[in-house]
């Protein structure tokens, strides 16, 4: 068939290859805030998504998904081990993330983000038509825009960061932080989710690189430019919103508050299971309202969902006890005989139980120490039915630059955040209304679709 003219470059592919305890094998939607918004976008403009299947040491023929051709790129074990639990998620994850972890740097994880990196780029050489538009993915291939140009001047390369690009101060900790900014200036545009983000990475590239950078662009010695700015990502919010009204999920929601105890007040947390995520001091936070009656744990549910996320790496498998503890430890102080105030599924969900989940929620409490974007602070808005419920915010997530009527925290301030969910929850209604429909407006008004083109259209635009 036709080589495809724009290709998307990611870690994961939008789907995963599970292989159970019998052998057998299916394909499950992939985790994090990537897939669900890549994913509508490739329905809509077709072409190519490149990626790894997630099983390790498997070769997977490329196959065709929901209109667009799916290519996968095999990872060994070891590279499992080095290129994804490593480098990637031991080390650029943390540095990333302020440092909310600390970042572990060891020179054969270097190398195998490298050897990884290389091969994404030549799978694309190999499979983009002439002139096509490559959009490279996030902090797991800052090398491929560099190492793809190499290998094919003829392609327009974009690459979108969507985790927090950090200061000088943190990223200069990074033994090879002049490859990285090498890789990146490969593209021809960067995107990155907030302004501040992207004169981090301006500014880095003049200190390290010695480029000259004038009006968002580093101008390189070949004559070249690379330009960089911010494109706060979005959602379907249309999809959602349509998911969360339709008869499925309005029986789904009643079901559940059914099995709920149908609570007074339903206060509810979804994210990856995450150290950036703040769960810690959420519980904390809770744990503290209850034990003071601030909140009545026989008539108020903590619904906490966490999506299970890099099991392997120590520091998730830390974070996983812990939270199991925290949760206990409430859980047995404060529950009545049939009932606990803190609700905690350690699993992933699919869309339509998240949409129905979003639509009891009377307070969402979104609040990671560090967030590129949160885009479960969005989908949460989308799936409102009216303009009830309150969004509690971290002013750290990318989010907040956008949804600034929601009720903003800082989670490592405890007794400042203990005081906004109250708030929030208790807010009157007039007040809350008037948060949820400037939040609503905000979300309606910048989606996944128009996130896209404004990225596409500024990379086929002319160069700075
Ligand atoms: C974040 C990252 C994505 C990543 C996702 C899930 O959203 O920005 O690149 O795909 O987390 O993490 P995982 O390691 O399972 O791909």
């Amino acid at each position: 068939s036709e080589k495809p003219h724009f290709v998307v470059v990611a870690n994961r592919l939008p789907v995963d290859r599970i292989v159970a305890e019998n052998g057998d094998v299916a394909w499950g939607t992939s985790p994090g805030g990537l897939v669900t918004a890549l994913e509508p976008v490739m329905r809509s403009q077709g072409g190519a998504w490149v990626g790894w299947h997630g099983a390790p040491d498997e070769e997977v023929a490329p196959f065709e998904h929901d209109g667009y051709d799916v290519v996968p790129v095999p990872l060994s074990a070891l590279e499992v081990e080095e290129y994804y639990e490593g480098f990637s998620n031991s080390t650029l994850w943390p540095l990333y993330h302020d440092t909310v972890a600390f970042p572990e740097f060891h020179r054969e994880w270097w190398d195998a983000y490298r050897t990884v990196n290389r091969r994404f780029a030549e799978t694309t050489a190999e499979l983009a038509a002439e002139g096509a538009t490559v959009w490279v993915q996030d902090y797991q291939l800052q090398l491929v825009p560099k190492m793809l140009r190499e290998l094919r001047p003829d392609l327009r390369i974009g690459f979108f960061l969507h985790i927090p690009f950090p200061p000088t101060e943190i990223f200069s900790q990074l033994p090879w932080r002049r490859e990285i900014l090498e890789g990146l200036t490969g593209a021809d545009l960067v995107g990155l989710q907030v302004s501040g983000a992207a004169s981090n990475f301006l500014r880095l590239a003049r200190t390290y690189l010695g480029h000259r950078v004038e009006k968002g662009a580093v101008h390189l010695p070949d004559g070249r430019t690379c330009r960089a700015h911010a494109y706060p990502i979005a959602i379907d919010t249309q999809g959602f919103a349509d998911l969360a009204a339709s008869p499925e999920v309005i029986a789904e929601a009643e079901a559940m508050l059914d099995d709920l105890g149908h609570p007074d007040l339903l206060l509810l947390g979804v994210d990856r299971l995450d150290y950036t995520k703040g769960l810690r001091q959420r519980l904390q936070a809770l744990g503290e309202l209850f034990a003071e009656g601030q909140l009545d744990p026989s008539k108020v549910v903590f619904l906490q969902v966490a999506t299970p996320s890099r099991e392997r790496v120590e520091e998730y498998r830390k974070l996983r006890d812990d939270i199991d503890l925290l949760v206990g430890r409430i859980n047995s102080e404060f529950s009545g005989l049939r009932r606990s105030p803190i609700v905690y599924r350690h699993a992933g969900f699919p869309r339509h139980t998240m949409a129905a989940m979003y639509r009891i929620a009377d307070v969402m409490v979104v609040t990671p120490l560090r967030d590129g974007m949160n885009l479960v602070a969005k989908e949460y808005v989308a799936c409102r039915p009216d303009d009830t419920g309150a969004l509690v915010l971290s002013e750290f997530a990318g989010a907040a630059k956008e949804l600034r009527q929601a009720y903003q925290v800082n989670p490592y301030d405890l007794n400042g955040m203990k005081d906004v969910i109250m708030q929030a929850a208790t807010d009157s209604p007039s007040a809350s209304r008037r948060r949820m429909r400037s939040l609503k407006r905000q979300v309606a008004g910048h989606t996944i679709d128009m996130w896209a083109d404004a990225f596409l259209g500024d990379l086929a635009g002319p160069d700075a």
